[in-house]
């Protein structure tokens, strides 16, 4: 007799695919199995090649639950020391995010408590926000720097997110936001801050192996088209991919830019038009909705959502976890506002939480239930993929593989920071 050859076969499931073009791919009582953390085999159990016993090491009945890749947060910024509540105070009673920034808080003032604290004490600051997204149902995770505007913080930050990926097992990728805002002592020097940035911070930490992809505040509160393009430049050098968080309170050409360096996303883009959207489409440039933000500034108008679709641009969904603007940490919560305040479909929203948000991190490799993707795969105490953004709060998540393992089984993330 043959040995089964699949390391872990779940039957009778409701599998939410995500691998076609436009839906999230539902088979009905379904099977996925896979083998050394890929998937080698994915359908309805009826078409299993064999009896599931001779088929696989591991063999288990999900009772017609729903499973789904593994969720990926493609926009967040939890890394930070401090919080903002303060300020989501002063915003109640009428203060604007802008008022707030130019007053020297916002930004800014994150910026102060990340350079106070020590690399040890924002890992554990960090880890319990990691640790509610994951048991969420995230399975990969993107961290920006851009708290600390001088080499030595941003070096700090970008290193706590490497850390909390190899604690937590999960992959966590680092985008380089030194273009986050001008830092105070460089309030009458905007060019040498400039510079410094992109001929220092980016080439220092690029060749330390701390960023995977390039990031800027383009808006009147935060850098210039022009200071964008020369970031975007050096970072071409470097053969490092770009994003940008554009038109979140203002038009400012940035997703077209962004567009035009082949960035694999915009992100916000509330004040969108047209022009950028025709740019988004030609690039491939993912179309990143944040509406944790939107709904945490009271915003009013709404990205062009409408005009994306016509126009075939990609949409993902993230949590944008900030302590300013979105102290967001559930990414279903993310993809249910999606629906409630931008109008996008479960199906669409769960496609902006898999296979959109893998591709707005450069990912081929996962996102979808297929064979040959990473076995990262949730399964849900939920029946039906629109459960997932119609359930406000509560904790659905049965059970979460990485690569194949049960997350449960892995060494849980340590009280005591190890040494990095
Ligand atoms: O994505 N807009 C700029 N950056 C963040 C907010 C950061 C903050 O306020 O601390 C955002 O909304
Ligand atoms: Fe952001």
């Amino acid at each position: 007799m043959n040995m089964p050859r699949w390391d872990k076969l779940l039957l009778n499931a409701t599998l939410a695919t995500c691998a076609d073009t436009t839906t999230c791919g539902v088979i009905e009582r379904g099977a996925v199995a896979w083998q050394h953390g890929r998937i080698v085999w994915v359908g309805r159990m009826d078409e299993l090649p064999d009896a599931p016993n001779a088929l696989a090491e591991a063999v288990e009945s999900v009772d017609g639950a729903l499973v789904t890749p593994g969720l990926i947060d493609c926009h967040t910024h939890l890394v930070f020391g401090g919080d903002r509540a303060d300020e989501f105070d002063l915003r109640l009673n009428g203060a604007s995010y802008e008022q707030i920034a130019k007053a020297g808080g916002g930004i800014v003032s994150t910026v102060r408590a990340t350079r106070d604290t020590s690399e040890d004490q924002l890992y554990l600051q960090s880890m319990p926000r990691a640790q509610a997204l994951l048991s969420d149902g995230v399975t990969t995770l993107e961290i920006k720097s851009g708290y600390g505007l001088e080499l030595e913080t941003e070096r700090r930050m970008l290193k706590v997110a490497r850390r909390l990926g190899r604690e937590l097992g999960i992959t966590v990728r680092t985008t380089f936001l030194g273009l986050h805002a001008l830092p105070p002592e460089y309030h009458d020097r905007r060019e040498d801050y400039v510079t410094l940035v992109c001929d220092v911070m980016l080439p220092e930490l690029a060749s330390e192996g701390l960023i995977d992809a390039v990031d800027a505040f383009c808006e009147n509160i935060g850098f210039t088209r022009e200071e964008t393009l020369c970031l975007f430049e050096r970072a071409k050098q470097l053969g490092l991919p770009v994003k940008l968080h554009a038109e979140q309170l203002s038009n400012q050409d940035g997703a077209a830019l962004v567009a035009e360096y082949g960035g694999l996303s915009a992100d916000h883009l509330e004040h969108l038009g047209k022009s950028g959207i025709k740019a988004m489409a030609a690039a491939g440039t993912i179309a990143v909705l944040l509406p944790g933000a939107f709904h945490a500034l009271r915003e009013t108008r709404l990205p062009p959502i409408d005009l994306l679709r016509q126009h075939g641009v990609p949409m993902a969904v993230a949590t944008d976890c900030n302590p300013g603007t979105s102290p967001m940490l559930s990414l279903r919560l993310a993809a249910s506002m999606a629906c409630t305040l931008f109008r996008l479909t479960p199906d669409e929203a769960l496609r902006g939480i898999t296979v959109n948000a893998a591709r707005a991190l450069g990912f081929t490799d996962r996102g979808t239930l297929a064979v040959g993707q990473r076995a990262d795969l949730v399964v849900w105490n939920a029946r039906r993929p629109a459960e997932l953004s119609y359930w406000i709060g509560g904790s659905l998540v049965r059970k979460l593989y990485v690569a194949g393992e049960s997350l449960s089984r892995r060494k849980p993330a340590r009280r005591l920071p190890s040494a990095s």
